[in-house]
């Protein structure tokens, strides 16, 4: 490879896997990845990931010529249903150099105002789909050597108001991350996570829709955040790649903030 090729490319020849990629911060992420040359196995829930093979080889020009983009429709709370995706899918591509891990879901409220459901779903899907990505991919990190991003959230560090659930996984998430890198760092696999604060994405417009008032939930978010604006999809995939990177070799163990400044204060 030429010296221009792992400049410009500096993914070229790996093989990653994006939860949650049909949206938001896993597409951005997607499609950042393979403008950088690697080959993008794509999974979300939403059968909007089949589109995305056409939609990131359209839109991207710069892609190394022999990346890939498969996509995969499953639920990462089913951990058959992972395990088989990455056989499938990641055994024909023959390796697996790191995993972005961004599915997720939210649902607002204080403990008394939350169904039993409500908090099964989101500690499912948020911290259970979390653990079964791990499970799932870390014998194929463990063989390549990769690297494993979960995110997490700004509100997996502290707690939330009316966020009882949502918070709760995602401190699960970044508690699952340090146990991941003490137990899998001595085996080469670095584990890290990525606390994005709010971000303009399907998921943060959705909760303000939920709430009684959405104009004043947005202002009232907005009002936290000392940089005075939301962060974008890019800004956080931005952090994701890094911390997938070569440029992030020696961070292991910890949650990278990108918040604008919301836990400053
Ligand atoms: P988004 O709603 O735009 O995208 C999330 C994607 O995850 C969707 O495509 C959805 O279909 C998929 N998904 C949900 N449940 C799934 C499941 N069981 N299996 C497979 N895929 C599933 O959301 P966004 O904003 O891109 O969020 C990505 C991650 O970032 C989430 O983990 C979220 O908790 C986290 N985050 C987002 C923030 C924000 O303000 N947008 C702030 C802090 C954290």
């Amino acid at each position: 490879m030429s010296t221009d090729g792992v400049r410009l490319f500096p993914f070229r020849g790996q093989t990653i896997l994006v939860t949650g990629a049909a949206s938001g911060i896993g597409l951005a992420t997607a499609e950042t990845l393979y403008s950088r040359g690697a080959s993008i196995v794509a999974v979300d829930l939403h059968s909007s990931v089949n589109d995305l093979p056409r939609r990131v080889t359209g839109r991207t020009s710069k892609a190394a010529a022999d990346a890939l983009v498969v996509a995969a429709q499953a639920d990462v709370s089913q951990p058959e249903v992972l395990t088989n995706v990455l056989d499938d899918v990641v055994g024909k591509a023959g390796r697996l150099d790191a995993v972005i891990h961004c599915a997720g879901v939210s649902r607002g409220g204080t403990a008394l105002a939350t169904s039993f459901v409500d908090w099964q779903h989101v500690v499912t899907v948020n911290l259970s789909g979390a653990f079964n990505v791990a499970r799932s991919s870390l014998p194929r990190l463990i063989a390549s050597q990769g690297s494993l991003v979960l995110v997490a959230s700004q509100l997996g560090l502290v707690g939330a108001k009316n966020s009882v659930a949502y918070a709760s996984s995602k401190g699960g998430v970044i508690n699952l991350m340090r146990s991941l890198a003490l137990d899998y760092g001595p085996q080469g696999v670095r584990v890290n996570c990525l606390c994005p604060g709010p971000t303009e994405t399907p998921f943060l417009l959705d909760s303000f829709a939920r709430a009684a008032d959405p104009r004043e939930a947005r202002q009232k978010s907005l009002g936290r955040i000392p940089l005075g604006r939301f962060g974008t999809s890019q800004e956080i995939a931005n952090a994701a790649v890094f911390l997938a990177s070569q440029e992030a070799t020696f961070i292991h163990g910890t949650a990278l903030v990108v918040d604008g400044g919301y836990l400053a204060g």
